[in-house]
């Protein structure tokens, strides 16, 4: 079949193959033909090392399809299901599923990372964290398979299964964003922009979008942005939107040390920063002893946007048919497998909200 490769960490750019395989289902697994998959920032941050992992991969983690083959003993998912690919699956059994933080199981998703399932000849090919979506065809455990209505586009469907579930989720989630409250995103790419969808759900009062590139202003106006700016506006933004005490939650969608510190700096005492971006691990931020109590700050990290899929998944679908999120609107292009690298190209450049790769 046809897939996406990258050969090795430190390259930007896939390898477009007709020579993959991929193994059948053993029991507990499912296979699933993919029919969507986005281009997510952390694709890139794979392949060039920010976020640690092996190679030669198959990248994408966002991605939704048919279900083609079931193994034996899969009760969740049966062949011409359609189906969204959760990229962090929970058990269901572990500390973390038990104490309702199902994003943070790590069994599946450490037990996947490690086991290849794609083939080209003799050569071992892993899935991005076990997944891996820039494939006609994936294998996973049937707790990576969140069926969902047919009539749900596959596109739509892609985007939920992450930049819109991590981005609407550390809004409505992890910071539960109170009516009434200001709000600041940094980084208007699709989990920026789902950031501000969700927190506009949530009735915030005054949203501003930041971004470096012009057009993504103009994107998170179209979102529910009530301002947007470009970084070196912001101070103003803030003065007249806060009276410069900085905002009730700042969201930090892009994965930088200055822009974690820039969240934290516009975020008012007593406020709340989320930290959304995937950084590298010596993208430090600093705090020094004095504002960490003085400033009473709540820092948060937000990990697939705090939501349990197997039920999240639906709840946003549900919120994109009654209009309430608007998830067609998010996607710049649709491809094949062919234009990924210039559509890589076009997320270094911050030109995309989601890009879509029909397979
Ligand atoms: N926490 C999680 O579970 C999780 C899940 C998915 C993605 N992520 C991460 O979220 C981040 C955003 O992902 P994305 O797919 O939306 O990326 P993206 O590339 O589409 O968007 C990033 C945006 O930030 C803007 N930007 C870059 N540098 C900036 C700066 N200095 N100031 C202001 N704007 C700047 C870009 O122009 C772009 O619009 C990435 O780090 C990704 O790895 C985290
Ligand atoms: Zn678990
Ligand atoms: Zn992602």
């Amino acid at each position: 079949m046809r897939g996406a490769v990258c050969t090795s960490i430190g390259d930007e750019w896939v390898e477009i193959v007709d020579d993959l395989t991929v193994d059948d289902p053993g029991p507990g697994q499912v296979k699933v033909r993919v029919r969507a998959a986005g281009i997510c920032h952390s694709d890139l941050s794979v392949m060039n090392g920010t976020i640690p992992h092996g190679a030669p991969l198959v990248p994408g983690h966002e991605g939704a399809g048919e279900v083609v083959a079931v193994g034996e003993g899969v009760t969740s998912a049966k062949v011409g299901d359609h189906a969204i690919v959760a990229w962090s699956a929970p058990c269901g059994h572990c500390k973390a599923c038990l104490r309702g933080q199902p994003n943070l199981c790590l069994t599946i998703f450490v037990a996947i990372s490690r086991v290849a399932h794609f083939r080209r000849g003799d050569t071992d090919v892993l899935g991005f964290v076990g997944t891996g979506t820039w494939a006609e065809e994936l294998l996973l455990p049937q707790e990576a398979v969140i069926v969902i209505p047919d009539d749900v586009p596959f596109e739509v469907a892609a985007l939920v299964g992450c930049g819109v579930t991590t981005g609407v989720g550390a809004a409505v989630n992890t910071a539960k964003v109170a009516v009434g409250s200001s709000v600041v995103v940094f980084g208007c790419g699709g989990v920026g922009i789902s950031a501000i969808q969700g927190s506009r759900l949530c009735g915030a009062a005054e949203i501003v979008g930041v971004d470096t590139v012009p057009e993504k202003l103009d994107d998170a106006r179209r979102f529910g942005a009530t301002h947007a700016v470009h970084p070196d506006d912001l101070a103003a933004a803030s003065a007249e939107l806060t009276g410069g005490e900085g905002f009730d939650y700042a969201f930090e969608c892009i994965g930088l040390a200055p822009t974690f510190r820039a969240a934290w700096d516009n975020t008012r005492r007593g406020g709340t920063t989320v930290i959304v971006g995937a950084g590298r691990g010596d993208a430090v931020l600093s705090l020094n002893g004095f504002e960490m109590f003085f400033m009473e700050k709540a820092l948060l990290g937000s990990y697939y946007g705090g939501a349990d899929v197997r039920t999240e998944f639906h709840r946003l679908i549900r919120l994109w048919r009654a209009g309430r999120l608007d998830l067609e609107g998010m996607v710049s292009d649709r491809f094949g497998l062919e234009g990924i690298n210039e559509g890589l190209r076009a997320m270094q450049r911050g030109e995309v909200i989601r890009q879509i790769v029909t397979l």
